[in-house]
């Protein structure tokens, strides 16, 4: 089976009500990133982080998935398909994506505050950050913050290296590392990007369909499983 690598960001949820983050009306208008979003404002400021993470996570629960997420289920009748989201929503495992890397984290769980690879779920309708938990340290939310490593980076840029198919789904590519996953694609894949607004990467030969998720995802998987 040929291998199918999909990265997605914020635009394939956006028609299922999600805001994305850098479109005029992004998530983080009203809130200054550095307040809600970084270890230090967890320090300064741990009631707002706590209430922006639950009030991203009330959204999520009552978000679903679209017809672009579920679009990307039926390849894997036809390849072996491993979707690197950018996304904290666990839209893409809901639509029944059976392989889900989540590059930053997601927002049904919550993490050790000095081991990212500990996780919990969380327990009750909200998160409860401040916690002790294992190894004396706190529960967060699992989410990698801005100036944070990103835990799964290698592992996501070797699923990159062995794609045939390499199909990107709204994401601005502004925010690195992810971003730079792109770079790791063999130059012989075939690429795509499905995006309104395509945003311009530089490698090699890539197929550019300009339109929504919820359009341009169905189209082009029903091409790819005729071509299975
Ligand atoms: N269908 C497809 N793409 C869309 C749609 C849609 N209906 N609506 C908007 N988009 C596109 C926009 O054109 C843009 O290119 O989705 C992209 C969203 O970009 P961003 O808001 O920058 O989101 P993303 O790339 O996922 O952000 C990356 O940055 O804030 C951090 O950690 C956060 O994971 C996030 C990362």
């Amino acid at each position: 089976m040929k291998r199918v690598v999909v990265l997605t960001g914020a635009g394939i949820s956006a028609e299922s009500g999600l805001k994305t983050f850098r479109d005029s009306d992004g998530l983080w208008e009203g809130y200054n990133i550095e307040d809600v979003a970084t270890p230090e404002a967890w320090q300064v400021n741990p009631a707002l982080v706590q209430e922006f993470y639950n009030m991203r996570r009330r959204d999520v629960l009552n978000a679903k998935p679209n017809i672009a997420h579920s679009a990307l289920v039926e390849l894997e009748q036809h390849y072996h398909v491993t979707i690197i989201t950018q996304n904290i929503d666990d839209l893409h495992e809901r639509a029944g994506s059976a392989n889900v890397l989540h590059l930053h984290g997601v927002i049904t769980r919550s993490q050790s505050s000095i081991n990212p690879n500990l996780t919990y779920p969380v327990n009750g309708s909200e998160i409860k950050m401040g916690e002790t938990c294992e190894l004396g340290s706190q529960l967060r939310a699992h989410v990698v913050w801005f100036g944070e490593p990103v835990p799964l980076i290698e592992k996501a840029a070797q699923i990159c290296t062995e794609a045939d198919i390499f199909i990107v789904v709204g994401t601005s590519l502004a925010v690195y590392p992810a971003a730079g996953l792109v770079n790791y694609v063999p130059a012989n894949a075939v690429k795509y990007i499905v995006d309104p607004n395509i945003p311009a990467i530089h490698n090699g030969r890539i197929i550019n369909i300009p339109t929504k998720a919820s359009e341009g995802v169905p189209k082009l998987v029903a091409e790819l499983v005729n071509e299975a």
